[in-house]
């Protein structure tokens, strides 16, 4: 049986991911209204795979007996000052949601529960590919800063992502 203190971390995570949901829909609408439809989409897929991540907790969760706590979500930003802004945002709040990742997992070990242990390291894995991919589009802005032209290209490039859910995921 999973143990009270983990659950409603595991609890509060499911927030977090539907608050990271929220946030790159919010981001994705912003871009959009700018006619950045491709940084647009890129948001799009990110936002669903936050809901993947909320789902695939929620999942856990029932799997061990546990109860579902939904709470309320906050309400995020509606603009931002530039597409660099947007990303630099994104950069820090998935470093935000690495250290929560990481503090489930100490709890996870602090309380012997190996299960959930083998459970959290698909997330731990997932934080480092997430960095990385923000990462890379924070890096390739901030290369084109000198010629806006280029931030049109960007936006094809990026309007080619698209979300296939892990083989694992019920999602
Ligand atoms: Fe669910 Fe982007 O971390």
């Amino acid at each position: 049986m999973i143990s009270k203190k983990l659950l409603d971390a595991i609890n509060e995570q499911i927030n977090a991911e539907y608050y990271s949901a929220y946030l790159y829909l919010s981001m994705s609408a912003w871009l959009e209204a700018e006619n950045l439809p491709g940084f647009a989409n890129w948001m799009q897929m990110q936002n669903r795979e936050e809901t993947m991540h909320a789902t695939k907790l929620y999942d856990y969760i029932l799997e061990r007996g546990g109860r579902v706590q939904l709470k309320a979500i906050d309400a995020p930003p509606t603009k931002w000052d530039s597409p660099l802004a947007v990303f630099e945002e994104t950069l820090k709040h998935e470093r935000k949601v690495t250290a929560l990742i990481n503090d489930l997992m100490n709890l996870a070990i602090a309380e012997k529960d190996h299960p959930a242990t083998i459970f959290l390291q698909w997330f731990v894995s997932e934080q480092v590919e997430e960095e990385s991919s923000v990462e890379t589009v924070l890096q390739q802005l901030k290369m084109i800063q000198q010629a806006p032209g280029m931030v049109f290209m960007m936006d094809r490039e990026l309007g080619q992502r698209s979300f296939t859910p892990p083989a694992d995921s019920a999602d």
